[in-house]
């Protein structure tokens, strides 16, 4: 199979139209059989329910160019399951998982030609996505959904790559406790949309937001978790109920513990404490671990000992054996890793 002809390194966290995506629709109390389409366009009724109130639930995952030829996904049975979790949240029929890790294998096997190269710093994105498609007007589910799964090769999600990056406080918030900051809702994007603006025209990366009952405590970026490293090599990070339990993050946990001998703790983290830490991260799907340099608080800068040039030594550490597993250059743990083609 012929690859397709594009600069792999530098095309960036943007959509690229591929060949084939799956669609299932789900009515009268059941999902239909679904398919691959080349139509990339859905066509829904003006007052579908997830056009009125946002009823829509999503995930993101990725495939990877192993070394040795082999296209694989990592851990796409724990997006199917997280995808349960947050349909339930929404009163949406949940999809199936063992239907999620068939639709997911059946587009990126469709849309090889899309994953880029071993080496190339690229990888294939993966969005499946749920939302009501029948018309509602009083506040109510629908009983109509659409699932569908597109792909898109991504480049890395912040520009410049690896090199640390600078955040800042938000002066607004993400999500309530017991509000659906915990699940992966298309509102809790929708909310961030001006935030996020206006952090970037003021020249930061993202917003890191802070718990909305006490604004004391770090919870997580916009798109993904936030880690800390203390200066005698431990991981620091949020415990909260109001955010993503992010899939990197506990992998991570898990290659910390189990490969590297890093201790972690999962804590309250408090806004006052962060400036004693070595090395901040944000990680994700597709953040990878991104290096925090520095996070802007009102007029302070809240500077890391790791620096602006390159990710700190831990970071860095948690960071290669993390993509080693997904490049198959590091044996993957029990489950990790499933093969395409
Ligand atoms: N937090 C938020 C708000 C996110 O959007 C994401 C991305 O999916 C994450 C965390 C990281 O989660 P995961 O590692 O499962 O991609
Ligand atoms: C992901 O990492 O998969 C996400 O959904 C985050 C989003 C900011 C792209």
């Amino acid at each position: 199979m012929e690859k397709k002809q594009l600069d792999w390194a530098n095309i960036g966290f943007n959509y690229i139209q591929t060949e084939q995506r799956y669609v299932s629709n789900y009515k009268d109390g059941a999902w239909d059989k679904g398919g691959l389409t080349t139509e990339a366009n859905v066509v829904i009724n003006e007052c579908a329910g997830v056009l009125q109130y946002s009823q829509s639930c999503f995930e993101g995952l990725k495939a990877h160019t192993q070394v040795n030829g082999d296209i694989v996904m990592f851990r796409p049975d724990v997006n199917a399951q997280r995808m349960v979790d947050s349909a339930k949240r929404l009163e949406i029929p949940p999809f199936p998982p063992e239907r999620f890790l068939e639709a997911v294998d059946a587009v990126v096997k469709a849309n090889a030609e899309y994953v880029p190269p071993y080496g190339s710093g690229a990888s294939l994105y993966i969005r499946p996505y749920i939302f009501g498609s029948n018309p509602v007007i009083g506040v109510k589910p629908a009983d109509e959904f659409q699932f569908r799964v597109f792909v898109t090769p991504v480049g890395p999600y912040f520009k410049g790559g690896a090199k640390p990056i600078t955040i800042k406080i938000s002066d607004f918030d993400r999500a309530a406790p017991r509000g659906t900051g915990n699940v992966k809702a298309g509102l809790n994007y929708a909310m961030s949309l001006h935030a996020v603006v206006a952090a970037h025209d003021e020249g930061f990366a993202e917003n890191l937001y802070l718990d909305c009952a006490t604004r004391t405590k770090v919870e997580e970026t916009g798109g993904a978790n936030i880690i800390f490293i203390t200066k005698d090599g431990k991981l620091v990070t949020p415990k909260s109920e109001s955010i993503l339990p992010s899939i990197t993050k506990r992998s991570i946990f898990y290659v910390a513990e189990n490969i590297l001998g890093i201790e972690i703790e999962e804590r309250d983290v408090y806004l006052s404490e962060v400036k004693d830490f070595a090395e901040c991260g944000l990680c994700g799907t597709a953040a990878v671990i991104c290096p925090v340099g520095k996070i802007y608080d009102h007029g302070t800068d809240i500077c890391f000992p790791a620096g602006m040039e390159k990710m700190g030594e831990v970071t860095q550490k948690l960071y290669d054996t993390l993509t080693g597993i997904q490049m198959g250059t590091i044996g993957a743990p029990e489950g990790w890793i499933r093969k395409v083609c």
